[in-house]
């Protein structure tokens, strides 16, 4: 993965060695490269240089206020998915004429505050919410730009979990209804029709459904337009795919812009992307040390001290990580289930895996942690979190602390009628 390399048998994130940080910073903790994330934004902007566009990155994958600022620095927009993010964003100094906000449960409160900050568009996924952004957008005399998200109906070829762009699926409005939809949407008062967004799934790693969907979508705003909707926007959603095995290819960011270019360049919009994943994705790794190697009748557990409730990725998905050793001088091999500390079955990072043998205190990573790691981490087991770390050059810093018991203790109250 880029910017992760050994040096003197240490793995080094950059030029700091990972060892170095757990010296100061108590496993697990995770780890990004500033200058990967940097990467990864500029090969977007590079394969999209001929197009109109804007990059609004995807904040779930990764809302940390130091990850927002690196993108923020880009010029980076970003896509939101609840009044929280909209903060987080405005923040780190993403400018709210460069957010968008997606979702189907905006409430009331996200909506109007969503308004009252001036974002660039609400990407829209049901009538019931059009109406309500209609009235609330009236009331405080205020126009709201809206894309409506299409449901294409097109497979993305990946996880059942994380598809969204079927009919079955609770995302968008089917393509076979839209057209009304845009009807309607135009006749409410309130509100500006300027674009039409799509999403089909994360985690791509096929081209294909992009263009199919791509495709629909070129086809419907033609048919958008012959009804007399001003359609300057496209929003394509985010979902291209990472590789998470070992030199596993992936998804070419030129060839996805030339898919898009072919696809929808003709129609002279404005192109808004969604990344997320493919931003910070390969950016992060875990750090974490081994407890205990303890040998069943069956297998040998690998032990470590990160659960299931710092990465639920492997437990929700099946997802498969990249594990390696930070040292690897060891050339002998063993076969290991590596599970975490949490009192599941499914905290299981991986099963049968071979790795350098190891022992207690051995430090190793887990890969491609940047997205959907620390984001979708709990307290659970009331285990801390696991603090983050992002690293420059030769230098690094704490960009989130590990809380302490007493903290997290402290966030609950007992009533006054429970205590004697
Ligand atoms: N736009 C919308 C409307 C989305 O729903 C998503 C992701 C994105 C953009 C960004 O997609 P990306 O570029 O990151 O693929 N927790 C799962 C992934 C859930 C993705 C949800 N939506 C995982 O760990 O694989």
């Amino acid at each position: 993965k880029p910017y992760i390399s050994y040096i003197n048998n240490k793995m080094h994130i950059e030029n700091v060695s990972l060892d170095t940080i757990a010296e100061q910073v108590e496993t697990p903790f995770y780890c990004y490269s500033h200058s990967a994330i940097k990467a990864s934004y500029t090969a977007y902007t590079t394969a999209f240089n001929q197009l109109d566009t804007m990059i609004c990155y995807a904040v779930k994958a990764n809302s940390n206020q130091a990850i927002l600022k690196t993108l923020a620095n880009l010029g980076s927009g970003a896509d939101v998915v609840s009044g929280g993010e909209i903060r987080r964003a405005l923040s780190a100094g993403i400018p709210a004429s460069k957010i968008v906000f997606s979702g189907v449960a905006k409430t009331k409160d996200e909506i109007a505050f969503a308004l009252d900050q001036g974002i660039f568009q609400f990407n829209v996924e049901s009538e019931p919410e059009l109406l309500l952004i209609s009235q609330l957008a009236t009331q405080t005399n205020k126009l709201a730009a809206i894309s409506i998200r299409i449901n294409p109906n097109v497979c993305a070829k990946t996880h059942a979990k994380i598809t969204t762009g079927k009919s079955e699926n609770k995302f968008g409005i089917p393509i076979t209804n839209a057209r009304q939809v845009y009807q309607y949407a135009a006749s409410l008062p309130g509100i500006k029709v300027q674009g039409v967004d799509v999403h089909i799934g994360s985690q791509l790693t096929d081209l294909q459904p992009f263009r199919e969907a791509f495709a629909k979508l070129a086809d419907f705003i033609a048919m958008l337009t012959m009804d007399g909707h001003d359609i300057s926007v496209i929003d394509i959603g985010g979902g291209l795919g990472i590789g998470y095995g070992e030199n596993e290819i992936e998804p070419d960011k030129n060839e996805y812009a030339s898919i898009v270019k072919s696809c929808l360049g003709h129609l002279n919009c404005k192109i808004i992307m969604e990344p997320g994943r493919s931003i910070v994705g390969n950016a992060g790794v875990l750090v974490s040390s081994v407890v205990y190697v303890k040998k069943g009748d069956e297998r040998q557990f690998l032990i470590i001290d990160a659960g299931m409730n710092d990465l639920i990725r492997p437990s929700m998905y099946d997802a498969y990580h990249q594990i390696l050793p930070v040292d690897n001088t060891e050339q002998e091999m063993s076969v290991y289930d590596v599970v975490g500390p949490v009192c599941e079955t499914g905290d299981t990072f991986t099963k049968n895996r071979e790795l350098p043998t190891a022992k207690t205190d051995d430090l190793i990573t887990i890969l491609s942690c940047g997205a959907y790691g620390s984001v979708m981490s709990s307290h659970y087991n009331t285990r801390l979190n696991a603090p983050e770390i992002m690293v420059n050059d030769a230098q690094f810093s704490v960009i989130k602390p590990r809380l302490s018991y007493e903290e997290l203790i402290a966030q609950e109250t007992i009533p006054d009628w429970l205590s004697q």
